[in-house]
């Protein structure tokens, strides 16, 4: 009796951690691969000349998590800097080096400096036509997603394309990704820290596509890329300017409900549809 009621707290607890599926038949010490990895980056880093080492591109803009917050200037980089700025550094020297979506999808591929990639199946990284005039940009995969490595597939997923199907749109003549390129274990929001590491590839992503329309599904995504403290329900249906260094001019920005929300609150789903109905009036 006392055996099971361990094993079922067990259990519970692991839920509540996040650990809530089986995907393999033995444990797989994660964190041994990353060490492994990180060693051999450092052999590879010691081989290459100086100037080559950890340099960012010009032009791309680096953010510290607390910039991501604040909005504040971004702290240089320097050999005392934290984890997480170190992370944000070594993104933007990886994403400026992308030079198409081919090279920038190989480039988060290969990132290991998001914790979320240590519990994920699978890097989410984008789905649609990459040529479209109109990209949306989600918050992070769930389980769905993870299994299959496609953004916007779950239930959330399927009802989106259910909403952009009612204004002519589907994933050949739209873009989609998210802030963040895996699962955070447990559906958990993901962490400043963890926005901030994939933020520099979704900058680098959307200046890419280069897109006419952007659009951010949610609060998350649409306050990480447009620098925002208000929530969604203030912002929502708005259009505003969305600018990098990397874009030629600055693209048209819509935050828009996102279609979790509008499952779980129906009530908020006519304020999307005449948000819908705005974007498609842009995009003719
Ligand atoms: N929700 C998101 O924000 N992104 C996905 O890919 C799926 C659900």
């Amino acid at each position: 009796m006392q055996g099971n009621t361990s094993i079922r707290e067990n259990l519970i607890w692991q839920v509540e951690a996040g650990i809530d599926e089986c995907i393999a038949e033995a444990p797989i010490d994660r964190f041994a691969e990353t060490a492994t990895k990180v060693a051999e980056r450092a052999t590879q880093q010691s081989a290459q000349p100086a100037e080559q080492q950890g340099s960012a591109k010009p032009g791309v803009r680096s953010r510290t998590p607390e910039a991501i917050a604040g909005r504040q200037a971004p702290t240089p980089p320097t050999s005392q800097n934290s984890a997480p700025e170190r992370a944000v550094q070594s993104a933007v020297a990886a994403a400026g080096a992308a030079k198409s979506i081919a090279e920038l999808r190989a480039a988060v591929e290969a990132f290991e400096d998001c914790a979320l990639k240590k519990t994920a199946m699978n890097t989410v990284f984008a789905d649609g036509n990459p040529e479209a005039k109109i990209m949306f940009v989600g918050e992070a995969p769930g389980a769905d997603e993870d299994r299959k490595g496609l953004p916007f597939i779950g239930a959330s997923g399927q009802f989106l394309d259910q909403m952009l199907a009612s204004i002519g749109l589907d994933r050949t003549n739209y873009y989609i990704t998210n802030v963040v390129f895996w699962r955070p274990p447990g559906n958990r929001n993901p962490t400043t820290g963890e926005i901030a590491a994939c933020l520099p590839f979704v900058e680098r992503h959307i200046e890419l596509v280069d897109p006419e329309i952007l659009v951010l599904l949610g609060g998350p995504a649409s306050k990480t890329l447009l620098g925002m403290k208000e929530g969604i329900t203030k912002i929502r249906g708005q259009w505003f300017d969305y600018a990098t260094a990397g874009l030629s001019r600055p693209v048209q920005a819509m935050p828009l409900y996102h279609p979790a929300y509008l499952l779980r609150s129906p009530a908020h789903k006519r304020d999307a549809w005449r948000d819908l109905l705005e974007i498609k009036q842009k995009l003719s």
